[in-house]
């Protein structure tokens, strides 16, 4: 009986198996792994803190011919922690008013710490002041005046640092960049959403 035989001894040795048993324990256990932070997220519903523009007001504003402006600005800008299980820390605060490139005021804050669900309101007066404006933002200010409508740039971030369950301490930056419009006439905000939450 002729008997042919091709390639090499097909025997599934002993470390094969034990390789193929310790990649399925390695996969179960990052499949566990996943449910596990997965039904942690869900439960926990962890929220970025936020902040955002609650109120805005122009209170003065008046320029003359020499090209100096008086401003004064009202400003609240609340910041919000909206995880249900954990409190969440602000600090580096810092946020810029600008008036086409001109910087009119820096906001800042100290740290401070929100229990969870709650909201606090950081109330700024920029008092009245008198800014010697250049040629070209001066000529801007006149003709938002007579559009009635003024606007002011708000830039600036904040770190924001709270638990997520099981994952520990996440770290982010809030970040908020928005534009502050107002009619020149009477100092209302032109309503305008500005939040570092994006929708
Ligand atoms: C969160 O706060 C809001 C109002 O600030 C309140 O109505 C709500 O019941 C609070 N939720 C929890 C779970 O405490
Ligand atoms: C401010 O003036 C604008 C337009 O001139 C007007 O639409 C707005 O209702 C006024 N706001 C208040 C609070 O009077």
């Amino acid at each position: 009986m002729p008997r042919l035989i091709l390639g090499p001894e097909r025997r599934t040795r002993l470390w094969v198996w034990c390789a193929a048993i310790i990649c399925m324990i390695i996969a179960i256990a990052v499949i566990i792994t996943g449910v596990v932070v997965f039904a942690g997220y869900m439960i926990m519903k962890p929220r970025i803190p936020s902040m955002s523009v609650n109120y805005a007001f122009l209170d003065k504003l008046n320029y003359d011919q020499s090209g100096q402006v008086t401003l004064q600005i009202s400003l609240i800008i609340k910041a919000e922690n909206e995880n249900m299980k954990a409190d969440a820390s602000f600090s580096d605060v810092n946020f810029i008013l600008n008036f086409h490139g001109l910087k009119i005021a820096e906001l800042r804050a100290d740290p401070f710490v929100l229990p969870k669900n709650d909201s606090v309101n950081l109330a700024y007066a920029v008092p009245s002041m008198s800014i010697p404006f250049e040629q070209d933002a001066w000529e801007d200010m006149v003709a938002s005046v007579k559009q009635d409508k003024v606007s002011f740039s708000l830039k600036g971030d904040a770190r924001t640092r709270w638990r997520v369950g099981i994952i520990g301490p996440v770290k982010f930056w809030t970040h908020l960049s928005c534009q502050l419009n107002f009619f020149a006439s009477n100092g209302s905000s032109i309503k305008t959403h500005c939040s570092s939450k994006s929708r």
